[in-house]
């Protein structure tokens, strides 16, 4: 197990950087903040953004004057909204009494206001009730106000929702003035044109600096990791390339199916729901050079680049299947060619990656629930061992989630009177290392923080989303609109299709 020794001029720095973000954070407490939840009857607000709001309360990093104003077409009364939320709220580090206190203060600044999306009088109602309940009166006081609206709703109602929301505003007095920021969830439009088209409308209610386009993968611990391990070690650079990294594997598993999301979910398919987006960000990650700073705007920029570098995919690129039974679930069309698993191979033609195959997998209801990256270094040249050949490659695999671990696959000779050789692990497990790691916080949490205090580094990017769309609409249209291309059914709980075993031997791999 690795070492985690620290020196003093790191720590100086660190804690400078601390300085400032302490300061923001001051100033941000200070402050009050309406936080409304649209899509709040839904299953992202339920399981995912209520709870890290919940979370981020317990921990006293919510500004202490806060409201969460949850909004849906479903009616329901602000008490039957708290009763619906409170079942999925949990105490990370403590349960107990301190636990159950503090959860009935978070629910009390529950409410709940019912409205369809597409009716400027309805945000109107919204509107009312944030600066009758809570707004004026802080105005009156001389507090600045601030407004949070995050969209767990599908991207097709993204835009009537934002004319709502834009027209509906009511505008406080200069010297109380806050600001008002739009998280944005994914997937952002189906294809190239339905992205350009919903941008565009976007940009006539909300601007580029109030939106915030989430890609929760970019607040995991080990993804937020990937900048350091490349970029404060020094032993990675020099291999970071063709001449001595052999292939990259990037893959999403989940042992679970659609649950009850078909009605989103077949409308969208794995390849739209995982791989254009949190794949093709880790992808970024991995493949991109140094930014000029830590920057958001410096580690953007970086991105774009390496992925204009990307060769757009192609059906042929592709393997798809589906899980045997998917069809038959609540919400999914007859006959439904969506697929629930896909496996490509990109290539990213620039100097340092040309012919290293990326092989990115995703799939749901496979055999266990697994995201990673594994970077395959060649094999040693000349090597002077018998059986050489038959010696694993150096792997270098961060893995996401399970058990959070970043860990180095060498060869080492056995202990002993022997001259066997053996794979051996250079391990880091998040949680054995780290006392915090017991308790790291959820994606999501990390990244409404991030939106309250104004930090973009871990949100997309118009450009990116651009570029993304951009490579992967020839084939999500092949795939969709000639017959020659049918996902290939799979059991459920199993790895998956064969053919994507096929499709990694054709670039000399094995899937691990
Ligand atoms: P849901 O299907 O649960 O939809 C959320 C809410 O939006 C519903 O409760 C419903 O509220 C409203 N809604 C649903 N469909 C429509 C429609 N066609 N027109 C208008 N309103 C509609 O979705 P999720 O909560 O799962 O997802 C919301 C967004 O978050 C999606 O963009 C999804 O891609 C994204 N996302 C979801 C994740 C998850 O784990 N669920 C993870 C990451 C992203 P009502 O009818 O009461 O108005
Ligand atoms: C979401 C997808 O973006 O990510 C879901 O819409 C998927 O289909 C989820 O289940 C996986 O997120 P996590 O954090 O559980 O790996």
């Amino acid at each position: 197990t690795i070492d985690r020794s620290t020196d003093s001029s790191q720590t100086v720095q660190v804690a400078s950087m601390f300085d400032s973000m302490t300061k923001r954070r001051e100033a941000a407490r200070r402050e009050a903040l309406s936080i409304v939840v649209l899509g709040a009857s839904g299953d992202l607000a339920r399981k995912k953004t209520l709870p890290a709001l919940f979370s981020l309360y317990y921990h006293d990093l919510l500004p202490s004057d806060f409201y969460v104003v949850g909004y849906a077409r479903s009616n329901m009364t602000s008490e039957a909204f708290r009763n619906t939320i409170k079942s999925s709220l949990t105490c990370r580090v403590i349960e107990g009494p301190e636990c159950a206190r503090k959860m009935e203060h978070f629910l009390s600044r529950c409410f709940y206001v019912s409205g369809t999306y597409h009716e400027t009088t309805a945000f109107r109602t919204l509107d009312e009730f944030l600066v009758n309940e809570f707004e004026k009166e802080r105005w009156n006081r001389g507090v600045p106000t601030n407004r949070l609206y995050y969209l767990a709703i599908p991207s097709n109602v993204f835009a009537e929702a934002c004319r709502g929301i834009a027209h509906a505003h009511t505008k406080p007095p200069e010297s109380t003035k806050g600001w008002m920021r739009v998280v944005l969830e994914k997937p952002f439009g189906r294809d190239l044109d339905t992205f350009q088209t919903l941008h565009q409308e976007l940009q006539l209610y909300i601007s580029e600096e109030q939106t915030f386009r989430i890609d929760h993968y970019l607040g995991k611990e080990l993804v937020q990791n990937v900048l350091a391990l490349r970029f404060a070690n020094y032993f990675l650079e020099p291999l970071w390339n063709n001449q001595h990294i052999q292939s990259i594997q990037v893959t999403f598993k989940e042992n679970f199916g659609v649950e009850g999301r078909a009605g989103y979910f077949d409308q969208y398919g794995i390849i739209r729901d995982i791989m254009q987006n949190h794949l093709l960000q880790m992808v970024a990650l991995f493949t991109m050079e140094q930014p000029a700073s830590l920057n958001a705007e410096d580690i953007r920029d970086e991105k774009v680049k390496v992925l204009r570098s990307l060769e757009t995919l192609r059906a042929t690129d592709f393997v798809i299947g589906q899980y045997m039974g998917y069809r038959e679930e609540d919400g999914v069309r007859p006959g439904s060619k969506t697929p629930t698993f896909a496996a490509c191979r990109m290539n990213i033609r620039n100097r340092r990656w040309d012919g290293v195959p990326i092989l990115v997998k995703a799939g749901k209801h496979l055999d266990e629930r697994l995201a990673e990256v594994r970077v395959t270094f060649r094999s040693v040249p000349g090597s002077i061992f018998s059986l050489a050949n038959t010696l694993p490659n150096n792997e270098l695999v961060v893995r996401v989630q399970p058990d959070e671990a970043i860990y180095l696959r060498i060869v080492s000779k056995s202990p002993g009177l022997t001259s066997r050789l053996e794979e051996a692990r250079l391990t880091l497990f998040y949680r054995t290392a780290w006392e915090e790691a017991h308790d790291i916080p959820d994606a999501y949490e990390r990244l409404i923080l991030d939106v309250i205090y104004g930090d973009k580094s871990l949100f997309i990017r118009s450009d990116e989303l651009k570029v993304a769309w951009e490579k992967f609409t020839p084939a999500l249209h092949e795939l969709e609109q000639s017959d020659r291309y049918r996902p290939v059914p799979y059991v459920a709980g199993s790895r998956g299709p064969a053919e994507a075993d096929y499709l990694a031997a054709r670039y000399g791999c094995v899937w691990a």
